[in-house]
């Protein structure tokens, strides 16, 4: 074979195997920039080309990206208004010219060619300036040149097509997430509207939050007096997330002593003593679901560390077992205690309290709230009316004056119980101020009550304790839920009450 053919031959291999590389290479979705890199970099390297230049237009054929090779400062405006490149946007047909000038430097012999997907033009791909190399090409670019290159930009121009419409699909993909996200929102604003009273800025922010946060897997804390309606925030995150065709496994950790809460929370495995059966721990419980930890700030210190690393590991060991069971639960814990001054005095362990806190949620006291009142009165009206058989129950403008007055230290859960409490003494489905039992003092219509006697706070706790006590004719259950404390509390405070008992029996009981 002669010399020439042969170095032909090899010519037209390397462009062959070029091209493929190309084609393998935008096969894969990259960004428009780097596609157009490195098109006029193989272009020029394969057609020996001194010079290369390429751009992509948008649709109003503005210049998007540009690289140019061995040409200097060439801004990219001129590229669009040299005579050669224009008349290839125009014809949108590859063109080989020899030109005297080209962007302000020497002449050139050059080849452009177009850059098209369906009918639009994408861009313009082309070199220039061929090197003196082998006996054949005598300098200048043949006709396989030009197809050479019009293969690479017709490679090219189906690549930045993908690109383009990817990212397109991609912001209407965000944006698809964006509204669902929104609806979402609304949805839970709405049906939380039908769950929970909130009209209050402070609550409005807390419903944004628990929104936001549902969706994800985060671990949440919510933080809060007694009665505030933690756990029915709990419950609001579970039943707008992705897990919510899961259990919802609450556990007050506050309520069992340690060996108790530890198998509770873990599981035991069978064989651990005799008689004991296997039994599955909350964590196992809640599989797919949410685990909800009650009151974690009365978690003993070694289980603190127990817990701990079931969070880190994911992983739980029943008591008395071996095996190591995954997890898969969403945690969310609540407490009314100062979890920080317990860190400060060595009582909760710093490292737990930031695996529980990755997201907080204070909810605030009702006395910071007080506009909620009217709507919660109007919601537990209509929640006890309802239970009781009652129709059209009402409350007088007074009586609510005398809610709106009183601080709640019991928050909602002893507004609620006030409600049901009013509900089960009238006789009409009219609400007045006789009907709400509450210590009058503080209701701001005990003034007679307190002149010329001014108690201790402890002094009217017992005064009030007693008061309800009388009510409930002495039932624990009943007078710790009008309290709006536990019954453990409520015995404590009854043992406090007996040294107070002359002033205890000196509240007047209507
Ligand atoms: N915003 C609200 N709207 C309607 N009901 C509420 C609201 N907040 C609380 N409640 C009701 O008040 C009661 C107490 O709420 P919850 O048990 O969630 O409080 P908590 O903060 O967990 O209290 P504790 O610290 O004593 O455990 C529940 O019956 C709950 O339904
Ligand atoms: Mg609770």
């Amino acid at each position: 074979m002669p010399a020439a053919s042969q170095f032909e031959l090899r010519r037209k291999l390397l462009q062959l195997e070029a091209l493929y590389d190309v084609g393998r290479a935008l096969n894969t979705l990259r960004p428009e920039d780097d596609l157009l890199e490195e098109l006029m970099h193989r272009a020029v390297a394969v057609l020996d080309a001194t010079l290369g230049f390429v751009f992509s237009v948008d649709e109003k054929l503005n210049i998007q990206t540009h690289f140019t090779f061995g040409i200097d400062n060439a801004p990219p405006e001129q590229l669009l208004v040299e005579p050669p490149i224009k008349q290839v946007m125009a014809s949108r047909e590859p063109m080989m010219v020899s030109v005297s000038k080209f962007l302000g430097g020497a002449g050139s012999d050059l080849l452009i060619a177009p850059m098209i997907a369906g009918d639009a033009i994408l861009g313009i791909i082309g070199v220039g300036g061929k090197e003196v190399r082998g006996a054949s090409t005598k300098g200048a670019f043949a006709e396989e040149d030009l197809r050479f290159l019009e293969s690479i930009a017709s490679i090219g121009g189906a690549a930045i097509d993908n690109t383009r419409r990817f990212h397109k699909l991609d912001l209407v993909r965000e944006t698809l997430e964006d509204e669902n996200r929104a609806l979402k929102q609304r949805m839970l604003r709405e049906y939380s509207d039908r769950l929970m009273v909130g009209d209050s800025p402070k609550m409005q922010r807390v419903i944004d939050l628990v929104a936001r946060v549902a969706d994800s897997q985060a671990s949440v804390i919510i933080r809060g007096e007694s009665g505030t309606g933690k756990e029915m925030v709990a419950r609001l995150i579970h039943g707008n997330s992705p897990r919510k065709d899961g259990p919802f496994v609450a556990i007050n950790c506050a309520a069992l002593p340690e060996t108790l809460l530890e198998s509770e929370l873990f599981g035991i495995e069978r064989g651990v003593a005799t008689g004991v059966e296997a039994r599955p721990g909350k964590f196992e419980l809640a599989k797919g679901g949410t685990i909800f930890l009650d009151e974690i700030g009365d978690i003993p210190l070694t289980l603190q560390a127990k817990l701990l690393r079931v969070l880190q590991e994911r992983e739980i060991e029943k008591l008395g077992g071996r095996r190591r069971i995954p997890v898969d639960v969403r945690i969310l814990s609540a407490t009314h205690r100062n979890l920080e001054e317990m860190i400060e005095k060595g009582e909760f362990r710093q490292d737990l309290y930031y695996r529980l806190k990755v997201v907080e949620i204070v909810l605030p006291p009702l006395r910071e709230r007080k506009d909620d009142i009217p709507k919660l009165v109007r919601f537990f009206l209509d929640k006890y009316g309802k239970r009781e058989g009652l129709k059209d129950v009402r409350i007088t403008q007074e009586a609510l004056q005398k809610l709106m007055r009183y601080p709640f230290p019991g928050n909602v859960r002893e507004l609620e119980n006030l409600v049901e409490g009013a509900l089960a003494l009238t006789t009409d489905p009219v609400i007045d101020p006789g009907d709400l039992l509450m210590p009058e003092s503080a209701s701001g219509t005990g003034e007679r009550e307190l002149s010329g006697d001014l108690p201790t706070l402890a002094d009217l706790e017992g005064r009030y304790i007693a008061r309800v006590l009388a009510f409930t004719k002495g039932n624990m259950s009943k007078a710790a839920k009008i309290l709006g404390v536990d019954r453990k509390t409520l015995y404590r405070k009854r043992d406090d009450l007996s040294q107070l008992a002359p002033s205890a029996e000196s509240w007047d009981i209507h």
